[in-house]
């Protein structure tokens, strides 16, 4: 029985982080000509209503993009993220921001006639939202089926180019496994990938075996460019509740560590405080 509903969490600080890498990476993926596929494992509804109940009720949204989405002086690397959220809000202020885009709504921008994109949603309600959101979007695929074997399934892809997000809720602790041997098996049948992971930061313990998994060689493991990116707002702690939300990417467009360098300080500064800290760490060289 499926409980996790992203509209809670819609553009919260995690939201912040992934969101803009995304950008980032399929900014990146656009510049060549040629077409990819855009996969996304756990898609969500697509579009988020910022008024409604779901994010009135925690509220986690007026932490996350609230604060970043009428400042001045925004780093270059977050400003195509920002401007994103901005085109969908022409009227906002800080205090009425309206609608918030999932990674598909991300994709959305950026996708051409080239490219495809398959999305995978298990839950019955976000499914209904997703396929309303994507309606008469060209050559996109939605299925209400397990996104880790969805993935596998769709590699290599013909045009051999293509960005894999996974980004499951973790409400199972098996998640954390399996949304790296996925990336792994995923990688042996389409080593130039770019793969970008999600992890919350609830107990330290479960992204530090994400990391050995990773970098086992006993797995048959032959991953290489590996960057880790970590945005906490506070220490690790034993109770309850994420402190912190980071990112595994295999691939990276080069210049994104530079870029997210530039953007991490930032995020820092504006939605942390003195407890919070950051990393960026090439786990795997190429
Ligand atoms: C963190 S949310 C996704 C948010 C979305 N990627 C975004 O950035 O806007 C995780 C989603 O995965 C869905 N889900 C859970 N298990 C799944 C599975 N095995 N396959 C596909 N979707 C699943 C949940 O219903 C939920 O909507």
């Amino acid at each position: 029985m499926l409980s996790y509903r992203h509209a809670f969490h819609a553009g919260n600080f995690a939201d912040v982080l992934k969101h803009s890498v995304l950008t980032l990476v399929l900014d990146y993926m656009t510049r060549k000509e040629k077409g990819f596929h855009y996969i996304d494992s756990h898609s969500g509804a697509g579009m988020y209503q910022l008024s409604n109940e779901y994010a009135q009720k925690t509220g986690e949204y007026k932490d996350g993009i609230a604060k970043l989405i009428n400042e001045e002086n925004i780093p270059e690397a977050l400003q195509p993220y920002i401007n994103l959220i901005s085109e969908l809000n022409p009227d906002s202020n800080t205090s009425d921001l309206d609608l918030y885009p999932g990674s598909p709504g991300i994709a959305k921008r950026f996708i051409r006639r080239q490219d495809s994109t398959h999305l995978f949603e298990l839950h019955s309600t976000d499914i209904k939202h997703l396929t309303d959101f994507c309606y008469r979007w060209k050559k996109t695929f939605i299925k209400q089926r397990d996104g880790y074997q969805g993935v596998l399934g769709l590699l290599p892809p013909p045009s051999r180019r293509g960005v894999v997000l996974i980004d499951p809720p973790y409400e199972l602790k098996e998640d954390y496994q399996k949304a790296v041997n996925t990336i792994i098996k995923s990688y042996k049948k389409f080593a130039t990938g770019t793969y970008i992971l999600w992890y919350p930061v609830v107990k330290r313990e479960l992204v530090e075996e994400m990391k050995r998994a990773f970098t086992n060689k006993a797995f048959n493991n032959n991953i290489k460019n590996l960057l880790q990116i970590e945005f906490c707002l506070s220490e690790d702690s034993d109770e309850y509740g994420m402190t912190g939300t980071g990112l595994f990417i295999v691939n990276p467009p080069w210049q994104l560590a530079a870029q997210m360098n530039e953007v991490l300080p930032y995020l820092k500064e504006k939605l942390g405080d003195s407890n919070s800290n950051f990393m960026l760490n090439q786990l795997i060289d190429e």
